[in-house]
């Protein structure tokens, strides 16, 4: 581990490129955080159509003050600060003036590639997986509104495709059940997916290795389930709020008492993860097997392997009468909004490092020194480096 000097960097442009990756509609500076950042004196450069995708077009950013760059090696090449949604590809870090700074989400753990060329180009660039979970680093914590915004819309994406009314219906043709429903991870995604749910009307119960989270779900209008399982202590307590490591045997039993749960389900949301790590196995093909034709599984957990053995990623899949709803990305089919918040994350961690007109890289701050990536040509962050495979 190299010794880590506070740097600073002076004045610079900071840019929102437009999302290149497929299925990607989001965007790092709205309108809104353009004017912000202008109005802390910096200069603002988007690229042209950067913002369309999420209901954002050109004038707003040239109303806002912005300059809308049609160049997108310009754009790049003239940027002292990058503002992205997804890590950039191999050609964009080409593009990049060493010495930049770059705030993106980067998946050290799948994208090692991309933070060794990030090194090697002298790029400072921040990962916001791995912003410390601190209160004081709420309002930057972009894992959360996006995880906030995808357990809501996984309920719509459930209710669409499921032949049945969420609320009980009274009418003079008789009395229609309301729909069960069952959230598999209550943390932010989950309690957001229980909520939506409990608004449409669904009798809904949920379940999290995290024991400390029944008071959230019953304050929802929920039902824990409470699981005759001996918890090890690494499964219900990780770092930061998340949960640990969990054993293949450990998942195995778990399987086995939830599928009661899930069989009794006409809707389940799975949003287990342990960071860093594949999802938890919760729902097996033989579980599928077990649900009422008709019944949907919505993946959220799909993007790192699937709460469910027959998820496919962006994929739905049809097993025995059951649909399973892998779409990856969720946030971005609810584009405008999860900008709106995203942009707000980013814009509050980068006015984190910028005080009295320049970028202040100070290590020994918890919130710098736990999502800073790559700074002066080397990889600067150890849970990076584990999440990647590199020897500390
Ligand atoms: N700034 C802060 O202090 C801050 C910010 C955000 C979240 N948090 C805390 O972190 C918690 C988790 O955050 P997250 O939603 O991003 O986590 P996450 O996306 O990593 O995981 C989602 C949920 O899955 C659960 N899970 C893991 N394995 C499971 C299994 N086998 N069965 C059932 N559930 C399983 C986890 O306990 C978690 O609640 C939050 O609920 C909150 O308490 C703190």
């Amino acid at each position: 581990m190299p010794e880590l000097r506070n740097a600073s960097i002076p004045g610079v442009r900071v840019v929102a490129p437009r999302e290149t990756q497929a299925g990607e509609h989001r965007v790092a500076i709205t309108p809104e955080t353009a004017a912000k950042l202008i109005a802390a004196g910096l200069d603002v450069a988007v690229e042209s159509g950067a913002g369309v995708a999420a209901g954002y077009p050109d004038p707003q950013y040239a109303e806002a003050g912005a300059v809308v760059e049609a160049e997108t090696t310009a754009l790049w090449s003239g940027a002292g600060a990058v503002l992205k949604v997804q890590a950039p590809s191999l050609a964009e870090v080409g593009l990049l003036s060493p010495a930049a700074l770059l705030i993106s989400f980067l998946q050290p753990a799948t994208q090692g590639e991309i933070v060794e060329a990030l090194a090697k180009r002298q790029v400072t660039a921040f990962s916001l997986e791995l912003l410390p979970r601190l209160s004081r680093a709420q309002s930057m914590d972009a894992l959360s509104s996006q995880a906030s915004l995808a357990g809501y819309k996984a309920v719509l994406m459930a209710a669409m495709r499921l032949g049945k009314y969420f609320p009980m219906l009274m009418s003079a043709a008789g009395t229609i059940a309301p729909s069960r429903v069952l959230v598999l991870g209550a943390g932010v995604a989950g309690l957001q997916a229980i909520a939506t749910a409990r608004r449409l009307g669904a009798v809904v119960e949920a379940y999290d290795v995290r024991p400390a989270v029944k008071e959230e779900v019953q304050s929802l209008g929920a039902r824990f389930v409470e699981l005759p399982v001996e918890l090890p202590v690494e499964a219900a307590a990780g770092q930061g709020g998340y949960a640990g490591e969990q054993s293949e045997e450990f998942q195995a039993r778990l399987r086995e008492l939830l599928g009661e749960r899930i069989a009794a389900a006409d809707v389940v949301i799975t949003t287990a993860a342990i960071p860093g790590r594949r999802a938890p196995l919760l729902v097996s093909r033989e579980m599928v097997a077990g649900m009422r034709p008709g019944s949907v599984i919505v993946d959220l957990a799909a993007d790192t392997g699937g709460n469910c053995e027959l998820t496919r990623a962006d994929e739905v899949v049809e097993a025995d009468g059951v649909f399973i709803d892998g779409t990856a990305n969720v946030p971005s089919t609810i584009a405008h909004h999860a900008s709106q918040l995203y942009a707000r994350n980013v814009l509050n961690l980068f006015m984190h490092l910028w005080q009295e007109g320049e970028v202040r890289l100070d290590f020994e701050d918890e919130i710098t020194r736990g999502s800073c990536v790559t700074h002066a040509g080397q990889i600067v962050n150890e849970r990076a480096k584990q999440l990647m495979g590199v020897p500390a």
